[in-house]
């Protein structure tokens, strides 16, 4: 992953990381004050928010979100019905929230809008989109500058709302860890897809010599689910995912990683058992339906500590219409599990561990300079998304292969921080913090 990361930041292409500049080069400190909005757009739903800043006394003065299930067919659409769904969900919110707080209709409003796909930004507001990955293929916005595709759709429905900061869903979790613990250096999201953003040394990204900064930093989005190496083993179901998957060849680290993925190896394996064995009986027909075993599923099943697996036995009755499943089968089952998600988790921990020997945060001595001894310093990485937040097990593996990886003694230093899921105040408080207005 080091190895991987320099030679991304050394050339465009140099690598199967991206290691996209994203023109944050400071990061929310506690000082912003005024109300912005934020919009971020999900996989499943879309959410936007209003968020009133305080300034140093009273930070987070009020927020309020609010979510939008999105069609599913919009995410095979076309721009124009994408952008207007998103221009619309906002436009109705900021109504409601104009007439409840009575602000003056015609203000421009800044918005701080999150759009987690790999987008080659060409200022800290706009950016084009390079390629879809998590499902998502609408084909007309590649190569589109995605700020300028929503700042049209907004005025063509009468609101008056700049973009003022556009980021990935790691640089807002990013920044909201770092408002609050400035020892933060990196985030990363696992949750749909899986995506890590830390701070680099703007002499370090040889790809944009002479790039000026006032801090003399930059978050980089690694755009780390697109990471692949000779050295990272496939399994035949990999392999088999990967060829049914509309984005083949492409996002390998994700596809081992992430919660779009991780319920469907298991189902892989799972089905590959049903064919040659009966140990699940005669009843494992929905076995054989892509996508059927949802990774949520899978971890309530895996996490199931009763004596009986009763949860797994209801999971596997109610959403995989496999009744009558021994007790013995239904340990399988969960072993099952356990190998998909243990490797997953080591998989990102190795990526973290990654991050940390770039920067010369792995404990390693990296940063020894002349004589001075290597002196460890607290490393706060924010960690964002389901499978981190509501997977016991997953969660338990990352910290285990981290300590593995590290040492004992580095690994005390590093802190992995869960952020809750509020990239909406992080995407908000970079709009703040660049906004034109300030
Ligand atoms: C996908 C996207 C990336 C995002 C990640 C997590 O990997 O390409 O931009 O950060 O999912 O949502």
């Amino acid at each position: 992953m080091a190895v991987e990361m320099h030679a991304g930041l050394a050339s465009d292409g140099g690598s199967k990381l991206k290691m996209l500049l994203t023109f944050v080069d400071s990061l929310p400190d506690g000082s912003e004050d005024g109300i912005y909005y934020a919009l971020d757009l999900g996989v499943t739903s879309c959410k936007v928010s209003r968020v009133e800043l305080g300034g140093e006394k009273c930070r987070i003065i009020n927020h309020i979100v609010e979510q939008q299930l999105i069609p599913q067919e919009l995410m095979y659409s076309t721009r124009k019905d994408l952008f207007d769904f998103i221009a619309l969900t906002l436009k109705q919110f900021i109504e409601r929230e104009d007439n409840c707080i009575k602000q003056l209709p015609d203000e421009r409003k800044e918005l701080g809008f999150t759009f987690s796909f790999p987008v080659r930004q060409s200022s800290i507001s706009s950016g084009i989109l390079v390629k879809w990955t998590k499902g998502f293929a609408i084909d007309d916005t590649v190569g589109k500058d995605v700020s300028q595709c929503l700042e049209e759709a907004m005025s063509k429905n009468g609101l008056n709302v700049q973009v003022a900061a556009l980021v990935n869903d790691t640089v807002a979790t990013l920044a909201l860890s770092h408002y609050y613990d400035e020892d933060t250096i990196a985030a990363v999201v696992i949750g749909t897809g899986t995506n890590a953003c830390y701070i680099e040394r703007t002499d370090a990204i040889i790809k944009c010599q002479g790039l000026l900064t006032n801090s003399g930093h930059m978050v980089v989005n690694m755009e780390w689910g697109n990471f692949w190496s000779s050295h990272l083993p496939r399994t035949s179901y990999d392999i088999a995912l990967d060829d049914e998957s509309p984005n083949k060849n492409d996002q390998g680290f994700e596809k081992m990683i992430s919660g779009m993925y991780l319920g469907e190896i298991a189902r892989k394996v799972l089905h590959r058992i049903a064919e040659v064995s009966d140990i699940f009986g005669e009843f494992s027909h929905n076995l054989s339906v892509p996508f059927t075993l949802r990774t949520s599923l899978m971890a309530v099943m895996h996490d199931d500590d009763s004596p009986d697996l009763r949860k797994v036995e209801r999971i596997l009755e109610e959403s995989l219409q496999m009744p009558s499943v021994s007790l013995k089968a239904r340990m399988l089952i969960i072993r099952v599990c356990d190998i998909v998600t243990r490797r997953a988790a080591r998989l990102a921990a190795a990526g973290i561990a990654g991050i940390l020997k770039k920067i010369g945060r792995d404990g390693s001595g990296g940063e020894t300079s002349g004589r001075m001894k290597y002196k460890p310093r607290r490393t706060v990485i924010a960690i964002e998304g389901g499978l981190y937040t509501n997977y016991k097990l997953f969660r338990d593996y990352i910290n285990e292969a981290l300590t593995e990886i590290l040492g004992e003694e580095a690994a005390q230093n590093v802190v992995l921080r869960a952020s809750e899921d509020e990239s909406g105040i992080g995407a908000a408080l970079l709009a703040a913090r660049y906004s034109s207005i300030r």
